[in-house]
This record gives C-alpha cells, sequence and structure tokens, in this order.
C-alpha cells in the first residue's frame, strides 16, 4: 500500500529523462526464453511488473537479476514450463509468457493472466494464435495447457490489433518451421522494438511497425544486448501534468513522433510545444481550452493509456470535451475518483464528457488502476490544497520513481510506502 501526500498549484519547471517503457521490457523479458542464450538489457525501469517477470524468470529456472536499470538474464538453465497462479494474476504480460514456452520447451501450462481491471480482458485470440500455429490448447478448470510436438508456420489474421496477441505470436512463430505472416497486427512502437529484441536472439522477422510481420526462421544467437525504448505513457504522464499545472518542462531521449495525437490535443488546448529529434518541450501557462473530442483506438490512433492522463489534464480547461473509449469496455473507473476534486464529469457507457470547472480542490481518492492513478496524481498537482491518493500498488506497476521525478520539478509531493 502506498499513500500519496500532494500539494497542488505548483508548477512544474525544468528537465528531465524519461524512464524505460514498461511496455516494451515486458514483452522483451518473456522473450527472452525463446532460446537458450544471455541477456543483458539497459534501461529496464525499476517496477514491480518487471520484479513480477524477473520472478516468473527464476521460476522456470533461469538466472534473472537486476541491478538499478540494468538487467541480466540467463535462460540456458531453464527447468519447469509452468507458472503458478499466484505469479500469473499480478500482471496481464504474464500471459507472453505463453508464446515463449511453447517456443522453448513445447509445452506450457499456466493459468489466466491478471493486470489491471478494465473491463472484459480475454485471451482467446492469443490462443487462436498458438493454435495456428498447431499446438493444442485445453482448459481444465482454471489451467490452461499448451502443448505442440512442434510448431508450423502459418497464416495467422488478428481480427483485432491487440498488441499482447501480435506480440505472443511474433515470440511463439520464432520457433515454428516455415514462415508465420501475422497480419492485422499491432503497431505499436513497443511491438517494433520486440522485433529488434528478436533478431537479435537470432530471428529472422520484418514489419513490425505495419499491420503484417513476417517471421521466416531463426538461427539462435548466444549473447544478446538490447537498450528499451523511452516510456510514452510515461513521458505522456509528465506532460499532462505540465499542462495541467502551467508549467515549463522538458523532456530528453524521447522520440516525438511517438506523441503525435497527444501532442496535436495539448497543442490544441493552448499548449505551446517545441519538439525536436531527441527531446520534448511542453510550455503551459494553465489556462487550458477543451479539445472537442479524443477518441481512444490501437495505434496510431490515440492510445487508450493516455485517456485518463489527458482527461485529468483538462479538468479545468474551458468548455466541454468529449472522451470515447474504444478499446476497452470499462476504462471509466478513475472519473468517479476526479469527481472527488470537484472535476464535472459525466459517464455514459464508453463516453465521458468532461465540463471544465474554475478551480479543483485537494481531496483523498484512490488509484483505481494503472494510468487511473497516473490521472489522480496530475489532478491533485492542479488542484489548490492537499490530497491525499490511496495506492494499494498500481502506481508502482509502471512508473519508476514518479514522486522523485516530480519533486525534482518542482512538485510538492511525497509518498509513503
Ligand atoms: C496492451 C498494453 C496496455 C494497453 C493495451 C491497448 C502492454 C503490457 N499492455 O495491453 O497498456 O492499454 O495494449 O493499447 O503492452 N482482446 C480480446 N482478445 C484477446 C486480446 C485482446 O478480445 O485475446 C481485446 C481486449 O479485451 C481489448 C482489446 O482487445 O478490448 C485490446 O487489448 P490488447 O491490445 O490485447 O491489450 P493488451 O495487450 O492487454
Amino acid at each position: 500500500m502506498a499513500i500519496w501526500h500532494i500539494n497542488g498549484g505548483k508548477r512544474l519547471e525544468g528537465a528531465c529523462f524519461v524512464q524505460g517503457s514498461k511496455n516494451a521490457v515486458l514483452p522483451i523479458l518473456a522473450a527472452s526464453i525463446v532460446c537458450p542464450t544471455e541477456t543483458d538489457l539497459l534501461n529496464v525501469p525499476q517496477l514491480s511488473d518487471v520484479e513480477a517477470s524477473l520472478a516468473i524468470l527464476r521460476q522456470l529456472g533461469c538466472t534473472a537479476q537486476q541491478q538499478d536499470n540494468d538487467v541480466y538474464i540467463d535462460s540456458r538453465t531453464i527447468t519447469s514450463n509452468e507458472i503458478p497462479q499466484s505469479m500469473m494474476e499480478r500482471m496481464r504480460s504474464s500471459v507472453l509468457f505463453m508464446g515463449a514456452l511453447l517456443a522453448r520447451c513445447g509445452e506450457v501450462r499456466m493459468t489466466a493472466p491478471g493486470g489491471c481491471k478494465l473491463g472484459v480482458r480475454p485471451i482467446d485470440m492469443h490462443i487462436d494464435a498458438m493454435r495456428a500455429l498447431g499446438a493444442s490448447v485445453e482448459e481444465r478448470g482454471c489451467e490452461i495447457i499448451c502443448k505442440a510436438d512442434k510448431l508450423v508456420g502459418n497464416r495467422i489474421r488478428l481480427p483485432y490489433p491487440s498488441v499482447g496477441a501480435t506480440e505472443n505470436a511474433m515470440i511463439a512463430a520464432c520457433a515454428a518451421q516455415g514462415e508465420t505472416v501475422i497480419s492485422g497486427a499491432a503497431k505499436e512502437p513497443e511491438i517494433e522494438d520486440l522485433q529488434e529484441y528478436l533478431r537479435k536472439a537470432g530471428a529472422y522477422m520484418n514489419g513490425a511497425g505495419t499491420s503484417a510481420i513476417t517471421v521466416s526462421g531463426f538461427s539462435a544467437e548466444q549473447h544478446i544486448g538490447h537498450r528499451i525504448m523511452p516510456d510514452r505513457i510515461a513521458a505522456a504522464t509528465l506532460l499532462c501534468a505540465t499542462a495541467a499545472t502551467g508549467g515549463d518542462v522538458e523532456l530528453r531521449g524521447v522520440d516525438f513522433r511517438q506523441f503525435y495525437r497527444l501532442q496535436h490535443f495539448l497543442k490544441q488546448s493552448g499548449c505551446d510545444i517545441i519538439s525536436s529529434k531527441r527531446s520534448l518541450r511542453l510550455v503551459s501557462d494553465g489556462k487550458l481550452s477543451a479539445v472537442g473530442r479524443v477518441s481512444t483506438g490501437p495505434y496510431p490512433e490515440f492510445p487508450t493509456d493516455m485517456q485518463p492522463l489527458l482527461m485529468a489534464a483538462l479538468l479545468k480547461a474551458s468548455g466541454r470535451t468529449e472522451f470515447i473509449e474504444n478499446v476497452f469496455d470499462s476504462r471509466f473507473a478513475h472519473t468517479k475518483e476526479l469527481a472527488r476534486f470537484g472535476a464535472d464529469i459525466s459517464v455514459e457507457r464508453r463516453k465521458a464528457s468532461v465540463w471544465g470547472v474554475r478551480s479543483l480542490s485537494g481531496s483523498v481518492v484512490s488509484a483505481t488502476d494503472l494510468r487511473g492513478g497516473a490521472a489522480m496524481v496530475i489532478a491533485a498537482l492542479a488542484a489548490e490544497g492537499g490530497s491525499i491518493i490511496v495506492d494499494s500498488g498500481h502506481i508502482r506497476r509502471g512508473y519508476e520513481f514518479l514522486d522523485h521525478r516530480l519533486r525534482a520539478l518542482g512538485a510538492d509531493i511525497f509518498m509513503e510506502l
């Protein structure tokens, strides 16, 4: 349990580096067992989801160690293909070990994954992808057993560009004989990072970043070194906090092209954004305007993970902004908590309408999920007076030292564990 104490109304100012990407590192940690190899990863954020993945790797018999932002994995010593329910339930990304263990061991025993409660989160596309490669998948009570004597390349058509199902299919296809083409693939930048890692591991793979990814063989490397890309959602969190507090912050080491949609809305709301190849500076006077309509969708559309963040930034923006959530069927739990700061929000199924209010006042709120928790931090920074955020552990799943980073930028914030 973490308790966040925030005294709002302070302008954020300064420059900072952005942490390594959670959504990039988690699939890469699973992929590190695809062949017997040693992996060195740099720029790995210190997060509880990373700890959970390393614990799974150790449970499987690998060496998996993190020192600050470096991770070393030796997957030559793997001894097991089973992941206990308690480990599966710690996060959604545990499901990515399905493709990885199937590729490596030809069999995997696991249960359904956990993760943020954002509505129904099935894994049917993951299972169908394994079946397309020739695996049998059996569900016995809550246990899922996948087996394949050998995996055979095939055409995998994803009915929706699921990020996780695309990654699972890419990883499993590394062990398939013949060519695999994943069509309808997700195009998120983190998928390109996974492809880069798998290529270093020996995969003949291309197409990541487009809707068709081809895997046509594998020749295992003994040692892989890889630097994890910067986290675009963590960067978006800092940008939204700066916009909301009327600040001036430069983010170093980020690729501005990955924020195209967010930049568009923040500019429309009245912020100035100056971007170069490796940095992004946002200047806001805190007097924001509503931006009309924000609809979430698969990349390159506006990311669902940024929806709570932009909403929190626009609570005081003059006029009305409508948020349409198209990716998850229940991703507005944070709206009730935001209302405790005095925000004017009404929710109707997949639409949340936000009417800008003159001011927000400090409150006691809960972090409903990972990005919902970050939205509470942004709202509390923009509110007058003190706030307390009660968090059962969501924020630490995805943010590395968020309190330190914000304090360095001038926020009055303190987190008690
Ligand atoms: C990933 C991200 C998460 C982000 C999400 C959407 C990671 C670790 N997590 O999650 O931060 O919010 O993408 O951009 O990278 N679906 C099915 N069947 C499946 C799989 C998914 O119906 O087998 C549905 C989901 O319920 C959801 C939609 O597809 O409605 C998108 O899910 P998906 O892209 O798979 O999200 P995740 O990979 O879980």
